[in-house]
């Protein structure tokens, strides 16, 4: 959508549909105070109102609460823009305007970019493979008027709020992609066509490299599939004094089954969206290379279908890993962890000052968060706190769980260096204690998105059914400020 930005007053222009977005008890101006009484509207947060209005302004007026004052947060602009976006949608509007009532307490920063990814995501749907869809149903919006005072940073931060969203939109396109044509060999297609894009430098590894180069849990976990492993390596900038190197790493399974110790259907389902860490690194190498941030990135995915045949790895296997340290399998579901060992060792080569993983680890990180915080663990409390203040800017918080030596006891094995569970108790931080064991002395946060990734009825109207894309806003925030 194209968002353009003008001074003045949104209720003197002439418009299909004028938004408002109100502050809880802001004076209305007073040619609206005449018509909308206090019980009518009195911008409580959430709450909407559709008006028709005769005369030379808007013909229809839309007015959103933004709630109070001292409770406003950038994620209530958010939701509010993309509250304003999917009514456009729904009245078949093409151009609306946007103007707000009452002072923010924030900054026109914050405030245009807030919007601009509002707006946007309001508008995302996944259609791909919807035939016969009606005009109707592929209605889209096509512009935004933003009414507001400072121009000049309005019109800054919205381009950086839109080049956001474009993000996590084509993270979600990459989740929601079913997983028999997202095959780690296509999800290594979309690394190859983003760098060209974008001038990454991408290298993909594919199956007889893997084996060559030693990369022992990738092999295993990937070996039952005939959608054969890659492991994707996306690199932007240099590294140098002034551009410190941030790995990102995200989980890739294209598909997880669970393997032998295979999941019950219920579960088995949805888990398309076992890539989704790997999605957000892709979203967010988008964004970092279009806000040409002063740093080097590298991302890396392993990409990989965890199936199962005659030739699939099992529990009581034990895998070499790329690091040489040995891993105890004893349940081939908790899969994530062993690919993730060899991506995280091989970003040590990087001598990086922070690695920061994103995976679908853990079904236990869903029952301590539910859909609304990220699970945080890490080694290095600085870089810890950078990615939680990320996430409060960003709307997609994350609450860090704690990772002592006592966890890291509970994945010793009898029989190799680390088994790939350590039991039902604290289920999320032994995963992470697992995570920690490949990656040294380097800062390292690892974030749980298995609750977070997707979800069938969102609760936030910036949100469509199916994949969330999360994680792209939270390292673009964590990245803008490192490299800021
Ligand atoms: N991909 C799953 C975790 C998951 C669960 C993601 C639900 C999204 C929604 C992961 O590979 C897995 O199966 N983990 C197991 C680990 C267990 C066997 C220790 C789990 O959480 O049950
Ligand atoms: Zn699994
Ligand atoms: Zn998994």
């Amino acid at each position: 959508m194209e968002i353009t930005i003008r001074t003045g007053d949104v209720l003197g222009e002439p418009a299909e549909l004028a938004v408002l977005l109100s502050l809880e008890d802001a004076a209305l101006p007073a040619a609206l105070a005449a018509l909308v009484t206090p019980s009518d509207f009195r911008g409580r947060a959430k709450q909407t109102r559709l008006l028709f209005a005769a005369g030379a302004g808007p013909k229809r007026l839309l007015l959103i609460g933004l709630g109070k004052p001292e409770k406003l947060t950038a994620d209530h602009l958010r939701q509010a823009a993309a509250t304003a976006t999917r009514q456009a949608q729904e009245l078949q509007i093409a151009a609306f305007t946007l103007g707000i009532n009452g002072d923010l307490p924030l900054n026109a920063n914050v405030t245009g970019q807030a919007l601009a990814e509002g707006l946007e995501l309001g508008a995302y749907r996944y259609q791909r493979f919807r035939t016969n869809l009606t005009d109707e149903q592929t209605f889209t919006v096509e512009r935004a008027t933003l009414y507001g005072a400072d121009a000049t940073a309005l019109q800054a931060s919205v381009a950086v709020g839109q080049t956001i969203a474009r993000g996590v939109a084509f993270a979600r396109d990459l989740v929601n992609t079913p997983p028999n044509v997202l095959t780690p060999a296509a999800l290594a297609d979309e690394a190859i066509a983003l760098g060209k894009r974008l001038g990454l430098n991408v290298t993909v590894l594919d199956k007889a490299q893997l084996i060559e180069g030693g990369f022992g849990g990738i092999i295993a976990v990937g070996q039952a599939s005939a959608n054969e492993p890659r492991f994707i390596v996306m690199e932007y900038g240099q590294p140098s004094e002034a551009t410190p190197t941030i790995c990102l790493v995200g989980k890739g399974l294209t598909f997880d089954s669970g393997g032998l110790s295979i999941k019950p259907s219920d579960s088995m389902a949805t888990m398309k969206t076992d890539m989704s860490g790997a999605a957000a690194v892709f979203g967010a190498m988008q964004v970092v290379a279009e806000l040409k941030l002063p740093l080097h990135v590298v991302g890396l995915a392993p990409a990989v279908e965890n199936a199962i045949s005659g030739n699939a790895y099992r529990p009581d296997d034990v895998i070499t890993t790329l690091s040489g340290k040995t891993v105890e399998v004893l349940n081939t579901d908790a899969e994530g962890r062993i690919v993730l060992s060899d991506a995280l060792h091989y970003a040590r080569r990087y001598n990086p000052a922070a690695i920061v993983e994103l995976s679908t680890l853990t079904g236990a990180i869903i029952i301590a968060l539910g859909p609304h915080a990220i699970g945080m663990m890490g080694t290095d409390q600085a870089l810890a706190e950078r990615i939680s203040r990320a996430g409060e800017a960003s709307g997609e918080r994350v609450w860090q769980l704690p990772l002592w030596d006592e966890y890291r006891e509970m994945i010793k094995s009898e029989i190799a260096d680390v088994k790939n569970i350590g039991g039902r108790p604290a289920g999320s931080i032994t995963a992470a204690a697992f995570l920690a064991t490949f990656t040294g002395d380097v800062p390292f946060v690892h974030l749980d998105i298995a609750g977070t990734a997707f979800a069938e009825k969102p609760a936030k109207p910036y949100d469509a059914p199916g994949a969330t894309g999360v994680g792209v806003r939270l390292l673009s925030a964590f990245l803008r400020e490192y490299g800021g």
